[in-house]
Order: structure tokens, then C-alpha cells, then sequence
């Protein structure tokens, strides 16, 4: 077992740079922040960080809009303060993954720059250039996908906002002008990428127009309207089909087998884990990418043991099956893109039962576990009330469409654009009860409004001091899992019962079992696991519980309380 690599064992921690911790005082979070906070993260007990973009950028989409991919924005400092940072997570054992981004850059990078710049000059083939606009393709955040560069007279294709123009990955100098990027970081020492939206690397070359009745903002409106479970299922369809000719498409293969050569050529083990669902980006299972989220767990309203169950079986299933070499999973509920889990996933009632299961979920799953900024204190979602606040464009574009395009009233127009947009997700981190929650100094104006829950104990430092809060919860947590082989690569075997209540599994390493139950519901169990195999004639444990119990060794018939995490060791004759 110690064959395993670092990023199957790893618990990672995302870090959104503008928002984790601002170490100048001018509103953004910066590289001197997030250096001072690298003690914070070893005593949280993760193993790596995944940095969201620190690129220079213009932030039409928050630094997914690159316009150097080597150098370090302004705002978060110098590429020698990055330095600093890799150098200091390191030393505590704490691997750094960038966020690499392939499909687009800025529209002020000067690769783009030259290119739009003439018909001919050396860069002119570097984007994907018509002469009118082909189709009726949609960008999936700001309308049409073709925008028009009177320098060429000519359209390019962008298939996020016009800011964002797509590379032509057909060309090879493209190609190596990216991979000379990654080289870049990978020679200074960071420990590998997540790749940004590979799916839409490459379009439909027949070009072929969706058949959708509507245009993106229609679409989007169509959507928060639908109510019965016809729209419901229509809206879906229309996302689908609005899309399917730009995404998803061949070639993306042979550039991650590429990419990948080039990590192998590198000690350390390097790593690349996917944003997609789609497992076929593993190849043979060690040819392309290391890691492809598991975003499926997270593509639902409620996270349930029927969905867990099954979310298990056809995942596990699936990676069971790669050609060459098995697949390591890799789990996650949030990120910067998503409602925040205590937001998403609670009922309004047991908001705070059920971000603990959900933690304790992520965590004792088999696979690699991701968590994002914010949610070991139980971050929420914050609704934005002014449209002058809202820095996601992709939100502002929405709101002024639905407001002078289709006359919905502004009020409206803000309460769908607070709900649609990812700032909710993105306010600053919270450390503690001091203004601004510690995260400027007092009067500053932070680059998104701070959440004002920071006051009622979703803070770090008060977090720090209550031994029962959330933020020790995660600790425990992590701690419980470092120390325990099963939970770190033992594998996973369901426990066959179809209980709407709880969901129950083991993870079994060569010299350790480990029985996990997560009860869902508001009911006290009795619950039997006396006639399992792996069980029957042992006696329990306990590793870990969210409830108050004895500890010492017990039969394993027992109860579990309300919402209780309860993770015991099957003790071995
Ligand atoms: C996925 C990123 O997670 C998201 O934040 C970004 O807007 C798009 N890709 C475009 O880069």
C-alpha cells in the first residue's frame, strides 16, 4: 500500500486567492495573506492546496481570463512572493497545485492582441477566427459565441464571455506555447494542475448550428420560471442540446497524453486533476489525467443515501474499469463555481447536522478528498443586494439583459442575479470577529462584501477557541483519517441495505476495517451490523462521532442518534 502516491491519500484545500487572505490591507487577498495563514492550513491538517488563478489578469472572470500565464497579478503580489509561498507550504509538507487554463485566455493577453491585430500576422491562426458568424452558438456566460474584432474585419469564437477568447488548439505553436507555461511553474516546483473546462477545448469542426428556440438569456429566464416537472425536464434538454456541438468534442485525448508526458518528465510525482465529470480523461488509467472530480456526488438538490449509493456504485464502478491501470476517485461537494454546501445542501432546519455529515462524507469516502475555503467554519452563501456590488460578469450581463431586454423589474432582475451569481460563493474569508472579519483592516472596502454572519461565530478565531464548533469538527476529522489506513486508501464496500435514512459502508486497508454511518435523518436508529461478514463476532470501536458517547468497545448492535457521523474501527480478534 505505501505505493500510493501523495494525491490519493491527500486532502486538498482550494484556495481562491482574491478572497482567502488580504495581507496588505487593500481589500484583496494577496500571496503575503495566504503566506501568514500556511500554519492555519497545517493545523487544519490538509495536505495540499489547488490556488484558483493568480495570473495577471483584467477579471472579467475573476483571473479565469489570463493574460500572462507566467507571471503573478499585481494585486496578489510578486512572483518572488509566490515563491515564498510554494517554499513556506512546502516546508510544511503541503503541496501546491495550480489552476492551468487551456481553453481560453484574456482578450488583453498579447497573444490575442497580435492576432486580431492583422490577417496575417504570426499569430493570426492562434484563435479561432470566420469571416461571418457560422452558426448560432451561444456563449454559455454572455450571448453570442462569435464577436466581431473590426481590426480583421473578422469574428472569433470565445465559449465563455468575449473577454475570453478560445485558442486554436489545431495549431501546434499554440500548443507549445501552453506547455511551455506549465513547464514554467512545474520547473519552479509546484506539484502539478487542475485543468480548467477541458470539455470545451474543442467545437463540432461541421459546425453545427443547436436547435434550442431560444437565445442564453432567454434560456436562463426559461429556467429559474420552470416549475413543473415537464419544464423542469425541458429546461434540462435545452441546456443540453443549447451546448452539445461545443462541447465534449475528440482531440482533447492526444493534449492531456501530451500534458501528461510532460508532468512524467518531472520528479515528484506531479499531478493533473480534471474539471469534468467525465472519466474517459483518465485514458488507460495512467496515460492522460491523474484525477477527474467526481462532480456527480454534487449534482444534486439533496445529498442522500440513495444518492450516495448509487453515486458509488456507477463511479467506483466506472474507474474500476480503465484498461490499463484502476482509477482513484476523488471527491468534493463545493467550489468556487457553487452555492456553498452549508447553503446547498441544508433544509433550513438542520443546516448545521447536515454540514457535518456532508464534511464526513467527503472525507471518509474512497478517493482523494477537495475541500473549498470557507467551508470547515460553515461559510454561507451571501446574497448581494446591489448591482453595483456584483463583480461575477457574468451575473451584471444577466441582470442588464433580463432588465432592458425583457423588462423584468430590477428588483427582480437583482434577487434572480444574487442567486445565479458565483459571488455569493466568493466573499471574503472570515477569521474573525474584528470588521471585516478580520480579513482587511476596518474601514476598507473589501473586493466583495463580507458576509455579516462573520459576528455569530462563523469566524476562524472563534471557531479556534469552542472546542465543539465546526472548524474543530474538520480537524478531528482530518486528524481521524491521517491516522487511519483504511480511510486513506482501504476500499470501499457498500453495506447492501436501501435505507432512505442512512448510509452506512465499509473501508478496509490490510490490517484495519473501519465501519462508517452517516444517518441522514431526524430519527434515532437501532441499527445491526451483526450479521455482516466483516463484523459479525468483532466488537466496535469508536474512531469518531458527532454525538456524545462512551467510548471503549461495544457490540455491533447499537444506536445512532439524529444526524449522527459515527465511525468506528471493527476490532480484530
Ligand atoms: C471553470 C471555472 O471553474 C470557472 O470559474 C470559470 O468561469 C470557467 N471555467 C471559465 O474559465
Amino acid at each position: 500500500m505505501s505505493a500510493l502516491k501523495w494525491w490519493q491519500t491527500a486532502v486538498f484545500y482550494q484556495i481562491y486567492p482574491r478572497s482567502f487572505a488580504d495581507g496588505n490591507g487593500d481589500g484583496i487577498g494577496d500571496f503575503k495573506g495566504a503566506t501568514e495563514k500556511l500554519d492555519y492550513l497545517a493545523s487544519l491538517g490538509v495536505d495540499a492546496v489547488w490556488l484558483s488563478p493568480h495570473f495577471p489578469s483584467p477579471n472579467w472572470d475573476c483571473g479565469y481570463d489570463i493574460s500572462d500565464y507566467c507571471d503573478v497579478a499585481p494585486e496578489y503580489g510578486t512572483l518572488d512572493d509566490f515563491k515564498t509561498f510554494l517554499n513556506e507550504a512546502h516546508k510544511r509538507y503541503i503541496r501546491v497545485v495550480l489552476d492551468l487554463v487551456l481553453n481560453h485566455t484574456s482578450d488583453e493577453h498579447a497573444w490575442f492582441i497580435e492576432s486580431k491585430s492583422s490577417r496575417d500576422n504570426p499569430k493570426a491562426d492562434w484563435y479561432v477566427w470566420v469571416d461571418t458568424p457560422p452558426n448560432n452558438w451561444q456563449s454559455c456566460f454572455d450571448g453570442e459565441a462569435w464577436t466581431y474584432a473590426p481590426e480583421r474585419n473578422q469574428y472569433y469564437y470565445h465559449y465563455f464571455m468575449k473577454q475570453q477568447p478560445d485558442l486554436n488548439w489545431h495549431n501546434p505553436e499554440v500548443k507549445k506555447a501552453m506547455w511551455d507555461a506549465a513547464r514554467f511553474w512545474l520547473d519552479m516546483g509546484v506539484d502539478g494542475f487542475r485543468l480548467d473546462a477541458i470539455g470545451t477545448i474543442f467545437e463540432d469542426p461541421q459546425l453545427t448550428p443547436h436547435t434550442v428556440p431560444m437565445n442564453l438569456a432567454e434560456l436562463r429566464r426559461f429556467s429559474e420560471l420552470a416549475k413543473t416537472p415537464k419544464e423542469i425536464k425541458l429546461k434540462d434538454k435545452y441546456w443540453f442540446e443549447m451546448f452539445k456541438h461545443q462541447y465534449g468534442k475528440p482531440g482533447v485525448h492526444d493534449l492531456m497524453k501530451e500534458l501528461r508526458a510532460i508532468l512524467d518528465e518531472y520528479e515528484g510525482d506531479r499531478m493533473l486533476v480534471g474539471e469534468d465529470d467525465d472519466i474517459a480523461y483518465m485514458g488507460n488509467g495512467k496515460d492522460e489525467l491523474h484525477l477527474i472530480f467526481n462532480f456527480p456526488l454534487m449534482r444534486t438538490e439533496r445529498i442522500t443515501p440513495a444518492h450516495i449509493r448509487k453515486n458509488q456504485k456507477e463511479r467506483l464502478g466506472a474507474l474500476e474499469n480503465l484498461p490499463a491501470e484502476k482509477g482513484w476517485p476523488c471527491n468534493t461537494l463545493g467550489n468556487h463555481d457553487c452555492s456553498r454546501i452549508h447553503t446547498r445542501y441544508g433544509d433550513k432546519i438542520h443546516d448545521a447536522e447536515l454540514a457535518r455529515l456532508n464534511a464526513a462524507l467527503v472525507l471518509t469516502l474512497k478517493g482523494t478528498a477537495f475541500l473549498y475555503n470557507g467551508e470547515e467554519i460553515g461559510m454561507t452563501d451571501h446574497m448581494l443586494s446591489d448591482i453595483s456590488h456584483v463583480k461575477d460578469t457574468m451575473g451584471s450581463w444577466y441582470y442588464h439583459t433580463i432588465v432592458t431586454e425583457m423588462g423584468v423589474h430590477p428588483e427582480e432582475a437583482m434577487l434572480r442575479t444574487a442567486e445565479m451569481t458565483r459571488d455569493k460563493n466568493r466573499t471574503p474569508m472570515q477569521w474573525s470577529n474584528n470588521p471585516n472579519a478580520g480579513f482587511s483592516p476596518s474601514g476598507v472596502n473589501t473586493w466583495l462584501p463580507v458576509n455579516p454572519n462573520y459576528k455569530d461565530g462563523i469566524n476562524v478565531h472563534d471557531q479556534e477557541k469552542n472546542p465543539s464548533s465546526l472548524l474543530q469538527y474538520y480537524k478531528h476529522l482530518l486528524r481521524v483519517r491521517k491516522n487511519s489506513s483504511a480511510l486513506k486508501y482501504g476500499e470501499y464496500l457498500p453495506l447492501l441495505n436501501t435505507s432512505k435514512e442512512y448510509f452506512s459502508f465499509l473501508r478496509q486497508s490490510d490490517n484495519q476495517t473501519i465501519l462508517v454511518v452517516l444517518n441522514y435523518s431526524e430519527k434515532v436508529l437501532e441499527l445491526d451490523f451483526s450479521r455482516t461478514k466483516e463484523i459479525k463476532d468483532s466488537k466496535l470501536r469508536i474512531l469518531f462521532t458527532s454525538a456524545e458517547r462512551r467510548g471503549g468497545s461495544f457490540a455491533p448492535n447499537f444506536k445512532v442518534g439524529a444526524f449522527e457521523v459515527f465511525i468506528a474501527e471493527v476490532e480484530r480478534e
